[in-house]
């Protein structure tokens, strides 16, 4: 039997980081939770993730994060997930405290003491890039980073994906690692989304996290359908980073030289994805994803929640 990945989950908890963490905990060996600031301030994130966890019965590490950008200033997306950065269930109150406000300390510590672990950002990428700054030599203790940002179109702009926009300075430290990279990006993330029918499954389910996670998919999904013209769901962006590692069958990849935009006027927080088919394109440092067995990971996301439903 192969063993599970093992990873540590950097998020914002987010509607679709909450469903990653589900993920992650079911078909992972999740090592750790570290919070950043993102969709919502960093004190909402980690109590969101505090509730999750809680709500999945999982007592992983969990420590704070940055509560700010490198460089640019703090900016949230309540526009998409509400001020809580979780809203639209009724949320029991966290029992937890986090175990500490240092995720960077937690992160090099653990990759330190453990060969093997993934990092997997499902935020802006602030807390990676101090842990790579702080301890260059993680790029080698690490098995890899599977993040979720970017990609070939953006949605906080024309060109940005909201991770990458958030923080372009981390984002970029990251991209230039030189390590192993997988990047779920807007193209796969918005061909998987929570439609009606596939909330329905979760619904479907016994007890009280699948309710909430019912309710939470559809208010997300509600934001979605509402700011787009042509989406029947909230895209399901965050667990994808997690099913790149835990199903990575269920996806369509290339290999492409991916650089972050941090200065352009138009374009800041951009990833510049090197698709051209000339002898003289850069050589690759990430593996993209562009397409998505939507159904069957949908599925694979009910049977995580499933797992913790009965
Ligand atoms: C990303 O931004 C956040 O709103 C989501 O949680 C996801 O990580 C999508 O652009
Ligand atoms: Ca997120």
């Amino acid at each position: 039997m192969t063993s599970l990945p093992k990873m540590i989950v950097d998020c914002d908890p987010g509607h679709d980081d909450a469903i990653a963490l589900v993920v992650a905990a079911h078909f992972a060996d999740l090592v750790g939770v570290t919070t950043v600031a993102g969709n919502a301030p960093i004190t909402a994130t980690t109590r969101n993730a505090r509730i999750v966890l809680d709500m999945i019965g999982s007592s992983v590490p969990l420590h704070q994060g940055a509560q700010r950008p490198l460089v640019a200033p703090p900016r949230h997306a309540a526009y998409v997930h509400g001020e809580s950065g979780l809203d639209g269930a009724d949320l029991p109150e966290p029992s937890r405290p986090a175990d500490s406000q240092n995720a960077v300390d937690f992160i090099v510590e653990t990759c330190r003491a453990t060969e093997g672990i993934w990092l997997v950002p499902t935020g802006p990428l602030t807390n990676i890039a101090l842990a790579l700054r702080a301890a260059p030599d993680l790029a080698d203790r690490i098995a890899g980073i599977s993040l979720m940002g970017g990609g070939s179109f953006g949605n906080r702009s024309a060109a940005a994906e909201f991770n990458i926009w958030a923080d372009p300075e981390a984002a970029s430290i990251v991209f230039d690692y030189g390590k192993r990279l997988i990047m779920s990006g807007l193209d796969v993330t918005h061909r998987l989304q929570a439609t009606p029918e596939r909330i329905a499954k979760v619904r479907a389910l016994p007890g009280r996290l699948a309710a909430v996670l019912a309710d939470l998919f559809d208010f997300f999904s509600q934001v979605y359908v509402s700011r787009h013209d042509n989406m029947r769901g909230g895209a399901v962006h965050d667990p994808c980073a997690v099913l790149a590692l835990t199903h990575p069958q269920l996806f369509t990849c290339k290999d492409h030289h991916v650089v972050v935009e941090t200065h352009g006027e138009l374009t800041m927080g951009m990833t510049l994805i090197d698709q051209r088919g000339l002898v003289e394109r850069e050589t690759p440092n990430c593996t993209v994803q562009w397409d998505v067995d939507a159904e069957a990971a949908f599925n694979v996301i009910v049977a995580a929640i499933a797992a913790f439903s009965k």
